[in-house]
C-alpha cells in the first residue's frame, strides 16, 4: 500500500500552520497530525490514490472519539433538556430552500487570482491584500470576484437548468423548513429549540490545517426559537452556556475565549454573532460561533413558500415571528481541539510517555482488558471480563506484546483505565486497575469491578 507522508498529510492544502500562523506551536500541531496517523484516528482519504485534497476519513479510533464528541453535544444539549429536541433533516435541498435563505446570493467570499503564478486565494484571509502569499508577487491579483461557496449537482438523470439540486452548507435550514411541523408534532412554545448533527458541505477556496477547514465536514447546530423580546437574554445565555461546555470537557480555560464579531464579519443573517474561539497552534480561531439570527430565517421562508411560519401564544393573544439565537459548533473541529488540548508528554523511566489527556467522556475507550499473557487460561476469563465490562462501555481488548508497552498504547488514546487480568486472578478472583493521568494501579475484586469504574466514568 502506498504510504501518503505524513506531513503531506497536514500540509497538502493551500493554507498550512507555517502560512496562517506566526509563532506557532508547530510542534504541537505535528505531533498531534502524527499520532492521528500512527493510532488509527484521522487518515488523508483515498489514500491509496495519493489522498484527496482536504478531505480526511476517521479510523478505528478517531470513529469513536468523533462519535463520542457529538454524544456529549447532544447528552447536553437534548437529552438533559426538556426544551430542546431532535432533528435529521436531508442533505440534498432544491434551490428555492438556499433562495430563501439568502445562500445563492450572499454565500460567497471574495477571491482573486494571482496573474504572476495564477494561485488562487481568498481576499478576506491575507495577510497583505496586494501580496501573493504563494510567489511574493505584488500588485498582481485581478479584480476580486465573489465566489459561491456551495456545492451543487443535479437530482435524476437530466442535467441542466431547473434541475440543480445542493449540498447543504449548513444543517440549519433543515430546521427552518420544519419549524412548523416540530411546533405542531412536538407541542414545544418559545423558548424552544431544535438541534441537528450532521455533515455540511462547502466548497472553501482555502481548506487546510488538518481536518479544521475541510469541505466536507460535521456540523452540530441549535436552532433556539424565542419571543423576540427575550432574544438578547438567551443570546447571553447561550454564548455562557456554550463556553462552559467546553470548559466542563477538560479544555483548560486559559485556551479558550469568546469574541464578538466586528459588524463586517457578521454573515448576512446575523445581528449579533460571538465565537468561541481555542488557541489551536496556530491561533486563535473558532470552535463555534453563536448568532442572533433574528427573524431573518422564518421570514423569509415565510415569504418564499408562503406558509405561515409563526406562533400563537395563546395566553396573551398575541402571534409572532419567533426569533432564533443558533449556537453552531463544528464537530471535527472540536475534536481536534480536544486532541490538542489533550496531548501531553512526560518523562517516565527515562522514556518519553505520551499521553492523552481527554475527558472519559470524550476519550475513545473508557477500559482497556488486557490479559498479562497470551496463554488460554488467561484469555478465556478475559474474554468474559471483556464481556461484562463491554455491555456498558466501550473496552479496548489487546493481548499483544509486553504489558508495560500495551499500557503506553492506551496512555496513546487516552484510555482512562487499564485492567490487566494475571495469573494471580485465576485464584482471588481480582485485577489490576492502572489510572491514565496518574499511572498508579489499584488491586479490585472482579465482582466490584463496573460499580467501581461506573463511579469513575459518570
Ligand atoms: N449555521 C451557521 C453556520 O453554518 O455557520
Amino acid at each position: 500500500m502506498r504510504d501518503v507522508s505524513l506531513g503531506a498529510m497536514a500540509e497538502s492544502d493551500d493554507t498550512n500552520l507555517s502560512a496562517e500562523s506566526s509563532g506557532a506551536d508547530r510542534d504541537l500541531f505535528d505531533k498531534v497530525v502524527n499520532l492521528s496517523k500512527r493510532r488509527g484516528i484521522v487518515f488523508p482519504s483515498a489514500e491509496i490514490y495519493g489522498g484527496f485534497r482536504s478531505t480526511y476519513d476517521y479510523g478505528p479510533v478517531g470513529v469513536l472519539m468523533l462519535r463520542n464528541v457529538k454524544e456529549a453535544w447532544w447528552r447536553s444539549m437534548v437529552q438533559m433538556r426538556t426544551d430542546v429536541v431532535g432533528l435529521d433533516a436531508a442533505i440534498l435541498s432544491p434551490p428555492a430552500v438556499w433562495e430563501a435563505s439568502g445562500h445563492l446570493a450572499n454565500f460567497s467570499d471574495p477571491l482573486v487570482d494571482c496573474r504572476n503564478c495564477g494561485a488562487r486565494h481568498r481576499l478576506d484571509k491575507l495577510d497583505d491584500p496586494v501580496v501573493c502569499p504563494t510567489c511574493d508577487a505584488r500588485g498582481q491579483f485581478t479584480e476580486p470576484r465573489q465566489f459561491n461557496l456551495m456545492f451543487q449537482t443535479h437530482a435524476g438523470p437530466v442535467q441542466g437548468a431547473g434541475h440543480e439540486v445542493y449540498l447543504r452548507p449548513e444543517t440549519a435550514q433543515g430546521m427552518f423548513i420544519n419549524f412548523a411541523n416540530v411546533l405542531y408534532t412536538s407541542r414545544k412554545k418559545p423558548p424552544f429549540g431544535i438541534a441537528q448533527i450532521g455533515k455540511s458541505f462547502r466548497n472553501e477556496i482555502t481548506p487546510g490545517n488538518f481536518v479544521f477547514r475541510t469541505r466536507e465536514f460535521e456540523q452540530m447546530e441549535l436552532e433556539f426559537f424565542v419571543p423576540p423580546a427575550e432574544a438578547q437574554r438567551w443570546y447571553e445565555y447561550w454564548c455562557d452556556a456554550r463556553l462552559n461546555w467546553y470548559l466542563d470537557h477538560g479544555i483548560a480555560p486559559e485556551k479558550l475565549r469568546l469574541r464578538a464579531h466586528d459588524a463586517d464579519e457578521l454573515s448576512h443573517y446575523s445581528s449579533d454573532t460571538s465565537d468561541v474561539e481555542f488557541l489551536f497552534p496556530w491561533g486563535w480561531d473558532e470552535l463555534e460561533g453563536i448568532a442572533n439570527r433574528g427573524d431573518y430565517d422564518l421570514t423569509q421562508h415565510a415569504a418564499h413558500s408562503g406558509e405561515k411560519l409563526e406562533y400563537y401564544d395563546q395566553a396573551n393573544n398575541e402571534r409572532y415571528v419567533p426569533h432564533v439565537i443558533e449556537p453552531a459548533a463544528g464537530a471535527t473541529r472540536t475534536m481536534m481541539a480536544f486532541l490538542m488540548a489533550a496531548y501531553d508528554e512526560e518523562l517516565v523511566n527515562d522514556d518519553i510517555r505520551h499521553v492523552l489527556r481527554l475527558h472519559h467522556r470524550i476519550a475513545p475507550y473508557k477500559v482497556a482488558v488486557l490479559p498479562l499473557s497470551k496463554k488460554a487460561e488467561l484469555v478465556g476469563p478475559c474474554h468474559d471480563l471483556f464481556e461484562m465490562l463491554a455491555a456498558r462501555w466501550m473496552v479496548d481488548y489487546d493481548e499483544t506484546q509486553a504489558i508495560g508497552k500495551r499500557y503506553r498504547r492506551q496512555d496513546e488514546i487516552g484510555t482512562p483505565y487499564c485492567v490487566t487480568f494475571d495469573f494471580d486472578s485465576l485464584e482471588d478472583h481480582a485485577v489490576t486497575v492502572r489510572d491514565r493521568d496518574s499511572m498508579e494501579q489499584v488491586r479490585l475484586p472482579i465482582a466490584e469491578l463496573v460499580d467501581w469504574l461506573g463511579e469513575r466514568l459518570t
